[in-house]
């Protein structure tokens, strides 16, 4: 087994490129966790920014994932139900996954996961809202986020959640070797978590955009949709309802 070190910052500018130099600059495996009370230039996917004030719970963990893992690209799936098991402890109300890589809450976003890939070290960052009110909140962001606190669940220590967190992580990683064996247990789970579900979506990937309706995630993790040309399985890309 392995030991992990946790740096705590007050301020940076970003875990996940904190965590992605050490990475890149160790001559050895990284098992690591760069944790911040805000991030000053947080970051999303697709380049967008991710809003970062204090009162969230914003950190970044390295995964070694050793030669060519079956299904690597699955690591971001497992992170959310992860982080959807520790969160559901806290409240009745149902988690769910918008695929590949939003928790959502009452219909509105309550965290965001990045994984990227350094020399073969997936660098998984996590962003849950926690204490925000409504007030901290800017007006272009209030309809599409959510945290803990408007949502009445009493915020929890947020070190012992990230905690949790990473110690599921890498149990199913590093014990049950989720990335190489069946997936079958996991996609059912993040199926009944799955939020797209027969919602119509625009599935946009550089200059294509794909349209239809989504059915489910496959085995592999894929998105399912169903369009006008039949079922097609979409691996990555930027999903937006198309309501
Ligand atoms: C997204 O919404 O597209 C993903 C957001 C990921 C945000 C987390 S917060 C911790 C880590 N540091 C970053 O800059 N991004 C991730």
């Amino acid at each position: 087994m392995f030991s992990r070190d946790y740096i705590f910052k007050n301020e940076t500018v970003s875990t996940s490129s904190d965590l992605k130099e050490t990475v890149r600059s160790a001559k050895k495996s990284v098992y690591a966790v760069i944790c911040a009370e805000e991030q000053s230039g947080g970051r999303g996917r697709t380049g967008k920014s991710f809003f970062s004030p204090k009162g969230g719970l914003y950190f970044s963990a390295s995964f070694p994932l050793g030669e060519n893992p079956k299904n690597a690209p699955f690591i971001t799936l497992l992170a959310g139900l992860c982080v959807c098991r520790a969160l559901q402890k806290l409240t009745p109300e149902k988690l769910y996954i918008k695929w590949p890589n939003d928790i959502y809450l009452n219909g509105k976003k309550l965290c965001g996961i990045l994984t990227e890939n350094v020399n073969g070290t997936a660098v998984v960052g996590i962003g849950i809202n926690c204490d925000m009110r409504d007030e901290d909140i800017p007006d272009e962001l209030k309809n599409i986020v959510t945290s803990l606190a408007q949502n009445a669940i009493a915020p929890p220590d947020k070190k012992v959640l990230m905690y949790e967190i990473v110690d599921s992580l890498d149990e199913e990683l590093y014990e049950k070797n989720a990335l190489s064996g069946e997936t079958q247990e996991y996609v059912r789970e993040i199926n009944s978590r799955f939020y797209l579900r027969d919602k119509p979506v625009k599935i946009v990937s550089g200059e294509t955009v794909i349209s239809g309706k989504a059915l489910c995630v496959s085995e592999s993790g894929a998105l399912i949709l169903l369009t006008e040309n039949g079922t097609k399985e979409i691996i990555s890309g930027e999903v937006n309802l198309a309501v």
